[in-house]
């Protein structure tokens, strides 16, 4: 049945040659730990995209219940992790999964920095890769204020300061993400929007483009 359905499609739009070329590329014999057990160094990127689909999804799913404005927000997570079924699992993966991705990724840089694979033909892959770090980092840092409580409060005025203490521009910086001189309505809508449109949007672009290059490129030289 399932098989009609796939020759069905792929008659129309030819989807073989499309999976065949990722299920069929051969993996180099330096990355593969199977031969070198010192190669499990190359799993880093792929846990860290495994993590980063994790966050997509039970994100996804969060945002059925948490509500972005400064009434409801305290009161809609905590419906979210007391009343409904599952609601602590899918909240947890996402706590957790915060910080994890943020762990992987670190360690893939630093095999990526290492082994030197950042060098000529790499170099816009590296700076590919150092936005993505830093689109990371904001969505720890705006997703950190969405449950609305004391600790979500005062991270963020902390976070708030040290932008505005950027010389010349700080002030700048902190009234556009903060949407005015105080944290309230306005910063959490603003940090709804940045943590669950523009950031997201601008990750999958960017490993899009991480993804194609390294195609490109070929996994760089044993050393
Ligand atoms: C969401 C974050 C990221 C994901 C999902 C990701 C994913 C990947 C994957 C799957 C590879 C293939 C080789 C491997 O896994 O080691 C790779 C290679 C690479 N990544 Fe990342 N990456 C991320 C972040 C970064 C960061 C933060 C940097 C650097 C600042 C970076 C720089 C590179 C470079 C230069 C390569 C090519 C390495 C080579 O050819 O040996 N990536 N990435």
């Amino acid at each position: 049945m399932l098989n009609k359905i796939y020759d069905w499609v792929d008659e129309r739009v030819d989807l073989t040659p499309i999976w065949r070329d990722v299920a069929d590329h051969e993996v180099p014999e330096h990355v593969n730990p199977a031969h070198h057990f010192s190669a499990f160094v190359y799993c880093f990127g792929g846990l860290t995209f495994f993590l980063v689909v994790i966050q997509f999804l039970s994100g996804m799913f969060l945002t059925m219940y948490y509500v972005p404005d400064i009434m409801n927000a305290y009161e809609s997570v905590k419906y979210l992790q007391n009343e409904v079924a599952y609601g602590q699992i899918v909240r947890g993966m996402h706590h957790w999964g915060a910080s994890l991705v943020i762990v992987m990724m670190f360690l893939h840089t630093l095999r990526v920095f290492f082994q030197g694979a950042y060098k000529k033909p790499r170099e816009l892959n590296w700076v590919i890769g150092v936005s993505i770090f830093m689109i990371i980092l904001g969505l720890g840092f705006t997703g950190y204020l969405l449950p609305w409580d004391m600790k979500a409060y005062f991270a963020t005025k902390v976070g708030l300061e040290i932008a505005a203490s950027v010389p010349f521009l700080g002030g700048y910086i902190e009234t556009l993400l903060a949407g005015g001189g105080v944290i309230g309505a306005q910063t959490l809508a603003r940090f709804f929007a940045i943590h669950v449109f523009f950031l997201p949007a601008a990750l999958l672009g960017l490993i899009a483009a991480h993804f194609i290059l390294i195609r490109r490129q070929g996994i760089s030289g044993p050393l």
